[in-house]
């Protein structure tokens, strides 16, 4: 890299039981244990690296580490993870404990008064990662900068600043993953062969950074340590994980109540309708529109009975309003952020002129998530927090480009201000943690629903991330699904786009199209701006509202096995909408398709993106698949082109799935008696089902229930295990209809008889043992 001054070792390293240190001219280099296969580096410029909110995983003190000198530099080992460090110049090269290369070398130096690190690339080298890009999933040959911005778009490969900043890269080399977290909140950038197709640089946004190095060598592996690291998502309630309605705005309760009739009236299922800015008044946060929603409680309530949720949205600008109270605590006790000179920092939002709190500071959250009361107590249960880039449209010295705060405002306690710049990256995070603290303070039974448009690595700890305003196009129908898989690969596995797309007008097939992507999409909520023409299910018409709701009651149908991946996502931090290449990554063909996908491990979604399409190309992975509703089987690996006429997602099952479904219900409080239970031949069956209450964190107190069948050929027949893991938890559940895909003739279940259906026999959902006989041929 040009200008690039590359450091040395100027003094001999200090190598100690819990630490490697090394003087390099006017840096201090340290490496620190930090957990298997984990390490933390610290270059110290000017001044330590500040601390983040990134990472929540404590050091492991007990850890083995071992540092040795060899003959050209040293070698620094935890369990899983060894670093090779050369002194002069200064590079470091990570490796399997076996010594088998991981990434490197990269060498260390300053540009501009900035840290660098840089290296080469060979061929087949790739990265992933790096949160909510547009693009596709390799990263490689663009540049690509950290720095939360609204982007209005429309949102192209070509500008890669978008609403968040995740800083998390996962290299590809010789086949192995390595993971490296860029633990620095300012404007970061990175290079990866755009400049040179061989060579790859990051720059830090200043002379100091922390790097946290995380092995592999799966990716998987890579993954599961980074949510150890820097936190996993806590379980969604189950409404949420319904269909939400949104629009801007809904503008009265009276046009929210007529919406929910409507969807109860032509029996489209959903959960969730959003109050986008106009219910507030005057776009004044945390109040109702007098008139507009003159008795929230009464409407929420009345919401409540028809099975509907709301999710409000809360934007972080407060309007100058002496006595409106949410202004006069914010200004009354200097939470807000403050310009350079000590004014505070009033800038234009929807409101108008604002003050924004300062959520750098833990007064602030704590005052902010006590106003939530005036939403929760109306019985608001989701916040959406949107605009904590933060955005701003005008104000004193915002950068025209940009529309935010100016560098040099300041943020922290006024003794120990931090410069806007150095915590830019953080502002929508530490929004969130707010509105997750107010269910936490305000409603701590209940789960936690928090939407959050900006965010920093860590972020998936306190809300789900939906992509912000796509528009109504086809082309962004297919990038959602990339960017929504690279946010997988960053640790945020609670995404979605909006479906039907946010700007311009949307058009029926794409609607369709739109929403049977969205339906196997984590989060499955269409919204679209003001001003742009009406897409909800019913607005082109009787043909293409059957289509929506078939769409929409596909997703309320495989609740029950999304439930249980959501569940698996809390345990592992894996995506649950997850590449072909976390699950097959050993064939080179799966590594670039980010059009297609699976949900979970048994799941393979591959949407239609373009218009008139009825047929597209999937990749079968190895074993057979079969259509979730047909009778075709395809035979993996390799590309085959299947059938998708308007009314067909090309959705597939893995041969040897059990799929928990549930039946078609209006909306998740509606009961389940009974859980169907369909088995697709392969290998050898198994199926799980997660299931408890639904909203309480009850579940952290084993108040759950985890389901496992296996099922084996034995005898010419069939042995089916039902086993419960864990049996905290009766729901009203009480039996499984048990699917085959073959013809049963007798049944067994302990030494009863049970009654055989064609191809079903229905059990109790108590642990036990069936054996089915089959037709002799
Ligand atoms: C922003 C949000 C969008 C919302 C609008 C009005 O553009 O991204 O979802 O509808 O603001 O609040």
């Amino acid at each position: 890299m040009k200008g690039l001054r590359t450091m040395t070792a100027t003094g001999h390293p200090a190598a100690h039981p819990t630490g490697f240190d090394l003087a390099c001219g006017d840096h201090y280099f340290s490496a620190l244990p930090w957990a298997e296969g984990v390490m933390r580096l610290e270059w110290t410029g000017e001044s330590k690296p500040p601390p983040t909110p990134a990472v929540v995983q404590g050091q492991d003190r007990e850890l083995r580490f071992d540092v040795r000198e060899l003959l050209d530099g040293w070698r620094v080992s935890v369990p899983g993870l060894s670093m090779r460090v050369q002194t002069d110049p200064l590079s470091f090269a990570w490796r399997l404990a076996g010594g088998e290369p991981l990434f490197g070398p990269v060498m260390v130096g300053m540009k501009a008064g900035r840290l660098v690190l840089a290296g080469p690339l060979k061929a087949g080298d790739a990265f992933f990662g790096l949160g909510e890009k547009p693009g596709y999933l390799d990263r490689r040959g663009r540049t690509y900068e950290m720095w939360t911005t609204d982007n209005t778009g429309p949102h192209v490969e070509t500008d890669d600043r978008l609403y968040q900043a995740i800083p998390f890269l996962v290299t590809q080399h010789a086949g192995r993953f390595c993971g490296l977290l860029f633990d620095d909140p300012g404007r970061t950038a990175f290079d990866l062969g755009a400049a040179h197709p061989d060579g790859w640089h990051f720059q830090a946004d200043g002379a100091s950074l922390r790097l946290w190095v995380i092995t592999g060598p799966s990716l998987r592996d890579v993954l599961r340590r980074y949510a150890a690291l820097t936190g996993k998502i806590a379980l969604p309630p189950r409404w949420a994980l319904g269909y939400h309605q949104s629009r801007w705005s809904y503008t009265s309760g009276a046009e929210v109540e007529a919406l929910a009739a409507q969807f109860r009236g032509r029996r489209i299922p959903a959960d969730a309708v959003h109050l986008d800015i106009d219910y507030m008044d005057g776009y004044r946060v945390f109040t109702w529109h007098p008139e507009r929603f003159p008795d929230p409680k009464g409407l929420h309530e009345r919401l409540l009975a028809r099975g509907f949720r709301t999710v409000a949205i809360v934007d972080p600008g407060v309007k100058v309003d002496p006595g409106y109270a949410v202004y006069d605590e914010v200004r009354g006790r200097r939470l807000d952020v403050r310009l350079a000179d000590g004014r505070p920092f009033v800038g234009k939002v929807w409101p108008g002129e604002c003050v924004f709190p300062d959520f750098l500071r833990a007064d602030t959250r704590a005052a902010w998530a006590r106003h939530h009361a005036a939403l929760f107590e109306a019985g608001v249960a989701g916040i959406w927090c949107d605009m904590n880039e933060p955005s701003v449209f005008r104000g004193p010295a915002v950068p025209r480009a940009e529309q935010t705060m100016p560098d040099d405002a300041t943020h922290g306690p006024p003794d120990a201000p931090i410069p806007h710049r150095r915590a830019h990256n953080l502002y929508g995070l530490h929004m969130a943690e707010a509105a997750q603290a107010a269910f936490d303070t305000l409603t701590p039974d209940l789960r936690a629903f928090v939407i959050s448009r900006a965010g920093f690595a860590g972020i998936q700890r306190h809300a789900m991330v939906w992509t912000g305003d796509n528009h109504s196009i086809w082309a962004h129908l297919e990038q959602g699904i990339a960017m929504c898989l690279g946010l997988g690969l960053s640790g945020v596995p609670f995404v979605g786009p909006d479906v039907g797309g946010f700007s311009g007008d949307c058009t029926p097939e794409l609607l369709v199209r739109w929403t049977q992507a969205g339906a196997l999409t984590p989060f499955f909520r269409n919204h679209s701006a003001l001003g742009t023409r009406a897409q909800e299910p019913w607005a082109f018409g009787i043909q293409v509202e059957a289509l929506v709701r078939a769409a929409i009651e596909l997703r309320y149908r495989l609740l029950p096995y999304i439930y249980t991946c959501f569940r698996a996502a809390t345990e592992d931090g894996l995506p649950v909408m997850r590449p072909m290449m976390l699950d097959y990554g050993d064939h080179p063909a799966s590594h670039a398709l980010a059009d297609q996908y699976l949900f979970g491990r048994d799941l393979l979604v591959a949407p239609i993106c373009r218009p008139g399409a009825t047929h597209r190309m999937v990749w079968f992975p190895p074993g057979v698949w079969h259509a979730f509703d047909g009778d075709e089987a395809f035979v993996g690996p390799g590309f085959q082109v299947v059938e998708a006429p308007l009314a067909r997602l090309p959705l597939f099952v893995r041969g040897g799935a059990m799929l928990p479904l549930g039946p078609v219900i209006q909306h998740t409080g509606e009961p389940m008696p009974e859980l169907t239970l369909r088995a697709y031949p392969g290998a050898d069956f198994e199926g799980a089902w997660y299931d408890d209450d639904g909203e309480t964190i009850g579940y952290h107190c084993g108040a759950y229930s985890d389901w496992r069948w296996i099922g084996r050929e034995r005898d010419g027949g069939l042995e089916i295990v039902q086993a419960a893991l864990h049996g905290g938890w009766r729901g009203p559940t009480q039996q499984v209809r048990l699917v085959l895909p073959l013809a049963i003739a007798g049944a067994t279940w302990e030494g009863a008889e049970v009654a055989v259906d064609g191809t079903a026999v229905v059990l109790p959902l108590a642990p036990g043992t069936l054996r089915l006989s089959l037709p002799t041929a």
